[in-house]
């Protein structure tokens, strides 16, 4: 007979797997309608007879960003905020810049895979697994080459080209969601306490405080 314990466990494992994913579309389209204010997951949708083309449109992904800042990079996110009629269709797209050098901090989407191509230049990428392995899968991607980062997994970029490098990708989720590593445990709002993250990092509460202050 069955384990009642190990059944409860399997099934608590299957629904946070299946919350990780957007809910599938019930209709052609569900185009945001960010008027209203009743609270759902995701957006309620606009009268069908107000959607138009340009709901599903978005124009000028063939500008280069601004990587002049200190990470060397420049990020533009479309997601549902960008597109409303990505509404419940689980995707969204990025393009990437970077500077010689730069990188976009590690960090994780905790609702979407995402997989990359280069458009120019040579990019450094990788991802870690989960514990206990923490196992880094990392190489270079030359132009033309497409890498994907599984779903809620940490990973990073790098342009180790000697020139700019341009990267678009995809997700499949309308709000992947970032969760930056560094921003999350030494920038957050209000602060976690020095004891904890001293312990959690095994460092002095001063080198602590000296991280903390690079987010302020
Ligand atoms: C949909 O597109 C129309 C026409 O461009 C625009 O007026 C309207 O604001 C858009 N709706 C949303 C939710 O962006
Ligand atoms: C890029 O950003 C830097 C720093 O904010 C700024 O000084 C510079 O004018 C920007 N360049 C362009 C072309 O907008």
């Amino acid at each position: 007979m069955a384990n009642p314990m190990l059944l409860l466990s399997l099934l608590a494992v299957s629904f946070s797997l299946a919350s990780a994913f957007d809910p599938s579309p019930l209709q052609d389209f569900c185009v945001a309608d960010f008027e209203r204010s009743v609270q759902v997951n995701g957006h309620v949708c606009l009268y069908p007879k107000y959607v138009h083309a340009d709901n599903f449109s978005y124009s000028g992904l063939n500008i280069a960003g601004n990587t002049s800042n200190p990470l060397g990079s420049y990020i533009n996110r479309l997601t549902v905020d960008q597109i409303p009629g990505l509404n419940t269709l689980d995707i969204s797209t990025v393009r990437v810049d970077f500077a010689p050098g730069g990188v976009v901090p590690i960090h994780r989407h905790p609702r979407a895979t995402e997989i990359v191509t280069v458009l120019e230049g040579r990019l450094r990428v990788g991802f870690v697994t989960s514990d206990p392995e923490n196992r880094v899968f990392s190489k270079i991607l030359q132009k033309g080459d497409v890498f994907v980062f599984p779903m809620g997994l940490v990973h990073f970029q790098q342009n180790v080209d000697s020139g700019n490098t341009v990267v678009v990708a995809f997700l499949n989720s309308q709000n992947p969601g970032v969760v930056s590593i560094a921003d999350a445990v030494f920038g957050s709002h209000p602060p976690i306490d020095d004891d904890i993250l001293a312990k959690a990092f095994q460092v002095d509460k001063t080198i602590v405080e000296d991280f903390r202050s690079q987010f302020n």
